[in-house]
């Protein structure tokens, strides 16, 4: 009997890290085909010579980072020659911070704080790479995040021509995308497409077989024996086909176990995960919510209030006419906030038969859920 009781100095963790987000896992399964392609539009630049521009494009936490890190992890440790720069675009969201990051990145320190514009940190970049001969290979991951505004279409405008303004400067590009069915090249102009050209390479959202192996590895490497028995394994991974996303099912696994240790128990039962769940889709919503721009987050509420009365769909021209009152805005600025939605998953849109441009939109968390995330501070 005692032996099932945790002390309160123990803990079910063998190693708590193993289950962060950031996490780099040891094991990285799965991914032979999209590593070694990876590889292969990197190569000319092991050689002095331009990379192939890429876009990595897959369904959430099916590995397009974690890919793109182990790739640069390599590179740094070859060559100077490349200069690896990863820019979180959910944290960069504006053209000067996506240059600042790059820039940072390269000479390891922050710009100089005043009256510094996009094209005097370019200038400096430029002058350095030249300096140093190298090539600069740069990821603009989670690219959705700066579909708005035109910011996309603005960055890679300025990276793919630096070559033009700098002669010898050579960059590659990697974008990775997480909506596959939006296809990035109608949302830049043709003399960006033009010199983009990239090569695109698909991550295919992983089956249940390969879900059950990649959280059995976390388990095994992050819990003591035995926490985590294989029916209670089994039902974390029916959760996470069910939601499609194995960064909830990693989460899902890391809360259910600190419910079992906070209850002082040694292993995880199914209780643990029903109750966890809720908390991990949560907080995905909440890492999505927080990075929206208060007029966004404040719309994105009134939707989840309107939705909670009306039920879980309307057609696009009651919804802009439903919310005016609380959040007055033009019809364009509407369908712009609605397009970022749907470009981070937040709703689903959907065009019904002989309706001109009216969309039916759905959200895709309760809206009970939406709103309450939405006004938290
Ligand atoms: N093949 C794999 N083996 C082990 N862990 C994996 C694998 N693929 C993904 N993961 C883990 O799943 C989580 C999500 O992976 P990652 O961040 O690379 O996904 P992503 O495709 O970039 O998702 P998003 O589109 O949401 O940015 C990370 O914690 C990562 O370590
Ligand atoms: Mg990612």
């Amino acid at each position: 009997m005692q032996q099932n009781i945790l002390m309160s100095d123990e803990t079910l963790f063998r190693d708590c890290s193993i289950f962060d987000g950031e996490h780099t896992p040891e094991q990285f399964r799965f991914r032979d085909t999209q590593l070694s392609r990876i590889a292969e539009n990197i190569r000319p630049a092991f050689h002095g010579a331009r990379p192939l521009n890429m876009i990595l494009r897959g369904p959430p936490g099916t590995g397009k980072t974690t890919s793109v890190k182990q790739v640069f992890g390599e590179i740094e440790g070859t060559t100077r020659k490349i200069i690896p720069v990863l820019v979180n675009c959910r944290r960069n969201q504006t053209e000067y911070r996506v240059f600042r990051r790059i820039y940072e990145a390269v000479f390891h320190q922050k710009p100089p704080v005043s009256g510094v514009c996009v094209q005097s940190l370019t200038e400096t970049l430029c002058g350095e790479l030249s300096a140093r001969g190298a090539v600069l290979l740069i990821c603009l991951d989670d690219a959705n995040f700066i579909f708005h505004d035109n910011l996309l279409e603005k960055v890679l405008g300025t990276l793919l021509r630096l070559y033009e303004e700098y002669p010898g400067i050579r960059t590659g590009i990697i974008v990775t995308v997480s909506n596959i069915d939006i296809p990035v090249a109608g949302l830049l102009s043709p003399s960006v497409v033009s010199v983009f050209q990239p090569n695109e390479i698909y991550f295919p959202p992983y089956g249940e077989g390969e879900v059950r192996a990649i959280l059995r590895d976390r388990v095994r490497a992050g819990l003591y024996p035995d926490v985590v028995s294989p029916e209670i394994l089994d039902s974390i991974v029916t959760e996470t086909m069910r939601c499609s996303d194995l960064r909830m099912g990693i989460a899902l696994a890391n809360r259910s176990v600190l419910r079992a240790e906070s209850a002082g128990r040694r292993s995880v039962s199914a209780a643990d995960v029903v109750a966890s769940v809720q908390e991990a889709e949560n907080q995905h919503l909440k890492s999505i919510v927080r990075t929206l721009r208060e007029d966004e987050r404040n719309m994105l509420g009134a939707i989840g209030t309107l939705y909670q009365q009306t039920g879980e769909e309307m057609i696009s021209g009651d919804l802009y006419r439903a919310l005016q009152p609380q959040v007055p805005m033009c019809y364009t600025l509407f369908f712009e906030r609605l397009e970022k939605f749907r470009n981070l998953g937040l709703i689903k849109t959907y065009r019904p038969p002989k309706r001109g441009n009216t969309r039916r939109i759905v959200l895709q968390y309760g809206s009970g859920r939406v709103r309450d995330v939405c006004s938290a501070r």
